[in-house]
């Protein structure tokens, strides 16, 4: 068990197999919807999905968000992990490009995107995540892996579902 939500402990880094590993965020999401249930702070569900999502996902290595605090720029937010860069502009790397876009960017090899910004260096793959509420783009999830190929677009698609009901009533 881990500390925040019943889940099986694992150690950070852990890279399961796909079905595993969607089958694990499956597990972790009701128990999360149930933790953010009837809170509207933004803060407040970003630190609280950084540190749930950082149980539930071993193989990261990153795990939180980058807030939208300009009308191109980002500034970073609660988060698990190594140190992030404190600012990214939308022009730049794969959470510029979610924010520019506002759609999911699943990276299996970032040494593949051009102009990823490698906050650590020991980064290979990356999922960003865009959160749009009352049509702003709001902030970013930004999930970065040691490993390569570390996301599924399942476990894309869960996370889509998840920011959109959680954020859907937020005060940001
Ligand atoms: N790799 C990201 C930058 C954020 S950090 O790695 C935490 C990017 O290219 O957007």
């Amino acid at each position: 068990m881990s500390e925040g939500i019943l889940l099986p402990a694992l150690a950070r880094g852990t890279l399961l197999a796909r079905a595993e590993r969607v089958a694990r965020l499956e597990q972790a999401l009701p128990q999360i919807r149930a933790a953010l249930d009837g809170e509207r702070d933004a803060v407040a569900i970003q630190a609280t999905l950084a540190c749930l999502l950082w149980e539930t996902l071993t193989q990261t290595n990153w795990c939180g968000f980058y807030r939208r605090v300009g009308d191109r720029t980002l500034a970073v937010g609660p988060y698990q992990g190594t140190m992030g860069c404190l600012r990214i502009d939308f022009d730049r790397g794969v959470c510029g490009a979610a924010a520019r876009a506002r759609e999911v960017q699943l990276v299996p090899d970032v040494s593949q995107f051009p102009g990823h910004i490698a906050c650590d260096d020991r980064t290979r793959s990356e999922l960003v995540v865009p959160i749009v509420a009352g049509g702003e783009l709001r902030a970013v999830l930004d999930l970065d892996s040691p490993h390569l190929d570390a996301f599924d677009r399942a476990e894309a698609d869960l996370l889509v579902a998840l920011v959109a009901d959680v954020f859907a009533d937020a005060a940001f």
